[in-house]
């Protein structure tokens, strides 16, 4: 099968075709024709070698952590009926990944895919779907009426949070630069911060319940964000490491995404019932996964990035 693979750690350029024999499914597990996958800013940091000691690798290492495809065969004690199913899944990161013409994946990792997308985009949904999920519903838990700043709104998972915080009833404030302000407006954004132009903290009139930072800011930079959450209210994280103030009565998590398979599910079904939309800002072939990494490291890709495998 084609594969992109990495042997050593390193810029983009260490990604390379390679054809490798197709793997096969475990007990537990399986075997999916792989239409698509993505690329996240993690994949990069994985790439990279930053993230060896949590993640510990097997070199070389196919990346892709998201996918979308068809069962092909199932390993022992896993339904055969699913064989011929349309499944979306984020797959184990520190186990081969989907820049692959096959992958296996755990079999309680998998959901049916959505019906109203093609499903290769689908494969846009696993990762930023949940990790949006779990920030908002699992950390934050988002009350109707409540005010949340989405800060990095334009990026793969910003999209999904503004659309699920609308979704519980949220009033939502979001940040973004002019490139994404239409997408973010469309996804339910009721306010949308131009972080070209403006200090957010200074911009943000009045308080808010949640903030949800999709941004590698400053400290200082994330310290005057929490400034603006009311008492009772929460900071939730996905990069720089949040710090609490108890003295005010403000909680902070730091986000680390799990794969879940009935969320996802879940997740599949807003995107069937358009509550959710997938905001696909570009797509690649596979043989271009490179390309889509130095894009990524430079800043040119907003909203999800799909890497197509099948044709
Ligand atoms: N801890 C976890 O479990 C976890 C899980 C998922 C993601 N993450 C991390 O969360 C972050 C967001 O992920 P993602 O997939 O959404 O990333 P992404 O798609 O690469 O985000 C790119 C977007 O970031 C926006 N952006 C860049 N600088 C900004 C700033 N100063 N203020 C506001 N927006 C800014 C840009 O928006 P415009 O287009 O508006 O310019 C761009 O579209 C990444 O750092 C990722 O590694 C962590």
């Amino acid at each position: 099968m084609h594969a992109i693979r990495f042997t050593t750690y390193g810029g983009p350029e260490v990604l390379e075709l390679a054809e490798l024999a197709a793997p096969t499914p475990g007990p537990g597990q399986v075997l999916i024709q792989v239409a698509a996958t993505t690329f996240n800013p993690v994949d990069a940091t994985i790439r990279a070698g930053y993230l060896r000691d949590q993640f510990p690798l097997e070199l070389p290492h196919v990346p892709g952590i998201d996918v979308s495809g068809t069962v092909t065969e199932v390993g022992r004690g896993v339904d055969q009926a699913l064989v011929g199913t349309e499944v979306v899944a984020f797959l184990p990161m520190n186990r081969p990944g989907a820049a692959a013409d096959y992958a296996v994946a755990p079999a309680e990792l998998v959901a049916t895919a959505p019906r109203t997308v093609g499903l290769a985009d689908a494969a846009a949904l696993p990762s930023a779907g949940l990790t949006a999920w779990q920030a908002l519903v699992e950390h934050a838990d988002v009350q109707p009426g409540q005010r949340v700043l989405v800060n990095g709104a334009g990026g793969g998972v910003g999209g999904f949070a503004v659309a699920l915080a609308t979704h519980l009833g949220a009033q939502v404030a979001a940040t973004a630069s002019p490139r994404s302000a239409d997408a973010v407006r469309s996804a339910g954004a009721h306010e949308v911060i131009d972080y070209t132009t403006t200090s957010v903290a200074e911009a943000l009139a009045g308080e808010v319940d949640v903030v949800l930072n999709l941004v590698r800011n400053a400290p200082e930079e994330l310290a005057a964000l929490r400034q603006r959450i009311s008492p009772g209210g929460v900071l939730v994280s996905t990069t720089t490491l949040a710090e609490p103030d108890p003295g005010r009565d403000v909680r902070a998590v730091a986000v680390f995404v799990r794969s879940d398979a009935a969320q996802l599910a879940h997740l599949t079904s807003l995107l069937d019932k358009g509550v959710l939309r997938l905001d696909i800002g570009a797509r690649y072939p596979l043989a271009d996964l490179a390309r889509a990494h130095a894009d990524g490291e430079a800043g040119r890709l907003r909203g999800r990035t799909v890497v197509a495998v099948a044709g």
